[in-house]
This record gives structure tokens, C-alpha cells and sequence, in this order.
């Protein structure tokens, strides 16, 4: 296939115009907490899986106008997230030691409120197709630093499958690079959705907060970091019931640090509680499945391949409605020939 090309080769043929596609990523070890929020870099170290569904399309071509021109799925980027991308597209000319604006055009394929974060898939998709027309360099290491600017789970969506993100302590130690798991573990990821309306309080905004005010913070970060040694160690013996336990006390445990928060942060509803508790009586009958929740009320169910159906089927019944999704591992960011999209 023409896409599987080298990047290289497309980016001879394309000086100034790249498109690059790019998957969300779910975290097993919660990335929650920053220790440098201009540079985005983390507390503490965090893991996580990249989905199969949902991809992200993003196409930055260089122009002589005098600003960016940013589209979102056909219409024109506004407030918040048009003000992120222009930072962004800031730093990429600021390293390359250009001054061409850029028109970017955005193709998000991730349902509205899928709880499933548009900005991982976003910032890395643009970090690889922006670094490509700008020409800066394009080994994955580089590519996920970049990504990090714009939204710091977007360096993990670099990677396909696994990968870590090492917090570092300045701007060239943050990155995240590849994680081994044995071929046996064969994981799905079932999303449930409970609620798809906006979060009261941003993911940024409740960040800080945490880290601020609450009295969990400290003692979290700190068995975050023996979280991620036992994943390391459970992914590379293929042991999911392992992999589950760990993903579930760490996300639990990251919730309960906002619930002490001043003001408190709460993400969990009624209805995320309905699900948890369909997924304890799931493991009750035999099931391997493990909860993960992020910065909304939806839930997301770690489980064998061979159970998704099953996990599915459970939790489209106590999420009262709300839609569900099946995701496997899937593929790292990477360059599309142009005339492939
Ligand atoms: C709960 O990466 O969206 O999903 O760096 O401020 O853009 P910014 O935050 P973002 O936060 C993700 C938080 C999380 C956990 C995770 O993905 O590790």
C-alpha cells in the first residue's frame, strides 16, 4: 500500500503539505498532574493503550496568507481549541525557523461525548503531519516531545498498542516510546457511554486543582509509580487479570484524589456506578473485566477479546441506553500519501 511508504518518500514528493491520521489512547496508568504546565510536563510516569477506532485525520498545508486557517470537521475552529492550535503551530514554526502560516483541516471521527479524549488523537495527529510540512525531525521520540505540547496524553498516541510516558524532568526527557506485552494477553476495550453531555469542569482546570488542594494527591503519585512497575511486569507476562486490577485501582485511585479536592471534582454519576457495579458482578461470574474512567462519567471495560461481546452486551444494559463501543489495540500516528485519503 502506497501509505505504508517510507515517510520519507512522502515528504519529498509533498515539501510543505502533509496529512498524517492518528488514534486516541486510553490510560491503564493515569497521567494526572502537571509538574510544568507551559511544557506540559507530568508528574508522574503514565501507560496506556491506542484504540483501533475513532481515528483522527489531520492535513496542514503551508500557505502565503498571512494567518492559520484552522477547519474542524468541515467547520471553522473557534475559541478554545482554535487558540490551542495556533500555539501549537506557533512552537512548530518557532523550531523550524519558519514563518509561513498554515491551513489546517481536521477530520475528528470520535463520536460527540464518546468519552473518549479528541485531544490525544488531535495533537498527535497534528504534531506528525505539521512536523512533516514544516520540516522538522521525524523520529517517533521527537514526534511524541511535540505532541506533548499541544495536550499531554497525546505523546502516548504516537505509539501504536502500548507505550509509556516517561514525565522527565524538562522538555527533552518527556516523552513516551513503545511498551512490550506478551502476544497472549489479547485485550479489548469496551466503552460505555453514560452520559455524552459537556464536563462541568475541564480536565486541565481539575488537574490543577488536584494537585493544589488535594490531601490524596502525594500518596496517589507516589503508588502510581509501583502501579507502573507491576503493569510493566503484568503486560510482559501476558496476564490481563494482572493488567485489570492495576488499571482499576490506579483510575479508582486518581478519582478518589479529585474527590478530596477543595472545591471536590467528581466525575463519577449515578449512572458510571450502575456500570461499575454491572462489571463486579461480570467478575463475580467468571469474567475477566476491570474498569478505567478518565475525566468524565463514562466508563471504559478492559477485558479478553473473546469476552468483549459478553462485557458488551452487560454494560449496554446498565448504561440505560447510552451507546457502546468495542476497541482493540490499535496503530501508532503515522503519514498518509496524499492521495490516499
Ligand atoms: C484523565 O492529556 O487531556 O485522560 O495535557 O492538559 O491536555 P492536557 O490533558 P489531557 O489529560 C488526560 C487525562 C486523563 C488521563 C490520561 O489520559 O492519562
Amino acid at each position: 500500500m502506497r501509505s505504508e511508504q517510507p515517510t520519507t518518500l512522502v515528504r519529498e514528493h509533498q515539501t510543505g503539505t502533509a496529512t498524517a491520521v492518528a488514534h486516541p489512547n486510553i490510560a491503564l496508568i493515569k497521567y494526572w498532574g502537571k509538574s510544568d504546565e507551559r511544557l506540559f510536563l507530568p508528574r508522574t510516569d503514565s501507560l496506556s493503550m491506542t484504540l483501533d477506532i475513532f481515528p483522527t485525520t489531520t492535513r496542514v498545508q503551508l500557505t502565503a496568507g498571512t494567518q492559520d486557517t484552522i477547519t474542524f470537521n468541515g467547520a471553522p475552529a473557534t475559541g478554545e481549541a482554535e487558540r490551542r492550535i495556533n500555539a501549537f503551530l506557533e512552537l512548530v514554526r518557532e523550531r523550524a525557523g519558519r514563518t509561513e502560516r498554515a491551513v489546517v483541516d481536521t477530520e475528528n471521527t470520535v463520536p460527540t461525548g464518546a468519552g473518549l479524549a479528541s485531544s490525544a488523537s488531535g495533537f498527535a495527529a497534528l504534531a506528525v503531519a505539521a512536523a512533516a510540512a514544516y520540516g522538522l525531525d521525524d523520529d517517533p521520540r521527537s514526534l511524541s516531545r511535540l505532541a506533548r505540547r499541544g495536550s499531554g496524553s497525546a505523546s502516548r498516541s504516537v505509539y501504536g498498542d502500548f507505550a509509556v510516558w516517561h514525565a522527565g524532568t524538562d522538555d527533552l526527557s518527556s516523552y513516551a516510546e513503545p511498551v512490550d506485552a506478551a502476544a497472549g494477553l489479547d485485550p479489548a476495550l469496551v466503552v460505555a457511554v453514560v452520559n455524552a453531555g459537556p464536563k462541568e469542569v475541564s480536565s486541565r482546570e481539575a488537574m490543577r486543582r488536584t494537585v493544589d488542594t488535594s490531601p490524596l494527591y502525594e500518596p496517589w503519585a507516589l503508588s502510581s509509580t509501583d502501579d507502573l512497575t507491576d503493569m510493566r511486569a503484568a503486560l510482559g507476562r501476558g496476564d490481563l487479570a494482572a493488567v485489570g486490577e492495576i488499571a482499576e485501582r490506579n483510575a479508582l485511585g486518581m478519582h478518589a484524589t479529585m474527590l478530596a479536592a477543595r472545591p471536590a471534582v467528581r466525575y463519577i454519576s449515578p449512572a458510571s456506578l450502575t456500570v461499575l457495579d454491572s462489571v463486579l458482578q461480570l467478575r463475580r461470574s467468571g469474567v475477566l473485566a476491570y474498569v478505567t474512567m478518565d475525566a468524565g462519567p463514562n466508563v471504559k471495560v478492559l477485558c479478553r477479546r473473546v469476552d468483549a461481546d459478553r462485557v458488551a452486551e452487560t454494560v449496554r444494559a446498565a448504561a440505560s441506553g447510552g451507546a457502546v463501543h468495542i476497541a482493540r489495540p490499535g496503530p501508532g500516528a503515522r503519514l498518509l500519501d496524499e492521495d490516499t485519503r
